[in-house]
This record gives C-alpha cells, sequence and structure tokens, in this order.
C-alpha cells in the first residue's frame, strides 16, 4: 500500500510482470476488484487505487472533475513507472479509462472495460445526477449508499452473496457526501469520448452483464462494434457489478483477452 499525493494505491504480484491497473466505478473503492486481483496476480503485476475522495483516498473539497480523475490515474502510473499497463475501468472507472484513451492512447498496451459507455451525459442522465445531489442532500450519505448499491447488482445476486453483499455495504456507508455529490457533478461535466474509441488500434474487451441497468448489453456491444479492436464478452445472471457478482466468469474472460494482447 503506498500513498501517491492523496491517493492510496494498492500493488499485488511481482513488479517485473505485466502492469493491470484497475479502477473502480462510483461510490466503491478498489475493493471491489478483489476478486480479480487475487486471480491474476500470480502472473500479473496489479495495481489498484482508490479514486480521490472515495476510500480511503483523500477526501479534499469535493469539486472533482473527469480530467482530475485522469491526472491521478497518470501520476500513479508515473510514481510507479508503469510501462504501457493494460487498464480495467467500472463504470466511473470505465469513463476515466475512456478519457486516459482519449488523452494518451499511447501509454496503455489494451483496456477491459465494464458496464461503461464513452459518450458523455445527455439531458436525461444529467437530471439524474442532480436529482441524486438533491437526495444526498435531504436523506444524507448513508442512506443513499443503501438504497443505490443494490441497484447496481442483479436483484437475484444479493441473497445469493448473503454476507458478503453486506459487508461491501457497511464499507461504503461512510463516504461522505461531499464526495459523493463531487463524482456525480464530475461524470455530469465529463467529454463525449466516442471519437477517441473509434480511432483507438487498442484491443479492448468489453465486459457487460446481463442485467446492467447503467450501460446495458445492447449499448456496450454496439460500442464494441465501433472499435477496430473490440471483442464483446456478456456475463449471465451478473448485473452492473459483475466482477463481483459472477467472478470466475469474468476472471476467465480477463485471463483469455490477457493472453492475446496486440
Ligand atoms: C458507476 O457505477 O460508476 C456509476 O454509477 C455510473 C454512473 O452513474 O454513470
Amino acid at each position: 500500500m503506498k500513498n501517491v499525493n492523496g491517493i492510496r494505491v494498492y500493488t499485488a504480484g511481482d513488479p517485473a510482470n505485466k502492469p493491470l491497473v484497475f479502477i473502480h466505478g462510483f461510490p466503491f473503492s478498489a475493493a471491489m476488484w478483489k476478486k480479480q486481483i487475487d486471480k491474476l496476480k500470480d502472473n500479473y503485476y496489479c495495481v489498484s487505487y482508490d479514486i480521490r475522495g472515495l476510500g480511503e483516498s483523500e477526501k479534499g473539497d469535493g469539486l472533482f472533475t473527469m480530467e482530475m480523475f485522469v491526472d491521478d490515474l497518470f501520476m500513479i502510473m508515473d510514481e510507479l513507472k508503469l510501462s504501457k499497463p493494460v487498464i480495467i475501468g467500472l463504470s466511473m472507472g470505465g469513463y476515466i479509462l475512456y478519457r486516459a484513451i482519449a488523452r494518451n492512447p499511447e501509454r496503455f498496451s489494451a483496456a477491459v472495460i465494464c458496464g461503461s459507455k464513452p459518450e458523455a451525459d445527455g439531458n436525461d442522465a444529467k437530471l439524474k445526477r442532480a436529482d441524486a445531489i438533491k437526495k444526498i442532500n435531504s436523506v444524507g450519505a448513508e442512506a443513499f449508499i443503501r438504497d443505490f448499491i443494490p441497484t447496481t447488482f442483479w436483484s437475484e445476486s444479493i441473497p445469493v452473496l448473503g454476507n458478503e453483499f453486506t459487508e461491501f455495504l457497511n464499507g461504503l456507508i461512510f463516504t461522505p457526501a461531499g464526495s459523493l455529490k463531487g463524482c456525480q457533478l464530475a461524470m455530469a461535466g465529463r467529454l463525449d469520448n466516442t471519437s477517441a474509441l473509434e480511432k483507438t488500434e487498442l484491443p479492448i474487451l468489453f465486459i457487460c452483464g446481463d442485467y446492467d441497468t447503467f450501460s446495458p448489453p445492447e449499448v456496450m456491444k454496439a460500442n464494441a462494434a465501433l472499435c477496430k479492436n473490440g471483442k464483446y464478452v456478456q456475463i449471465a445472471d451478473a448485473g452492473h457489478l459483475a466482477p463481483f457478482e459472477k467472478p470466475d466468469e469474468v476472471n476467465a474472460a480477463i485471463l483469455d483477452f490477457l493472453k492475446k494482447p496486440a
């Protein structure tokens, strides 16, 4: 574990191996990737971190932008001297990933995108962000998180995961309201990175749960088709949090993809 300018960074595996950088979604922490890292660390150097404002990273003033989140990613890569990692992002982590590829595609060797899309928020999505902020102000951060987290899973996964789900949720309830609102505004203000996706030669694996309501299968399939080297894998019986809900299937898809990066 390392602190890089306020960002909590976790490493696992041998630094001599190919680096993988994991970026979590909103409002999670690096812990959401535990089931991937436990499996992949034997053959890859796994780097994960808590996005500014979330997990154990510095909370700051909650005034975040997507550009700032990408700056943090590049800062971590510089600090750890990571050479052309494979970048792996879920949802908001995917937004950071898309923007990083738009800014500096040459810094990566491949990407894995779970439940995320390259477009900017349209009017409806922006209004949803405004509602989320209003809700955080009225019910508080903890109640917001208790309502929000179940929507990121396929409803039938929750009873199957049982205590594991409860522990996961309990690890998030102390997230400050300012961080939640700051992330919502950063996501609302992000750019459209679709043209970067169309241009890039990077091999990209798109992973989507059957029941992902945030970036549904038809959206992710269409994005994979925009890519020169895109591959789409759908995970049965999983929602937005497919890597946590169905780790074996997601790990198998990532391992199969990593065997053949360009
Ligand atoms: C996430 O899971 O990172 C976010 O909920 C995505 C979003 O709100 O657009």
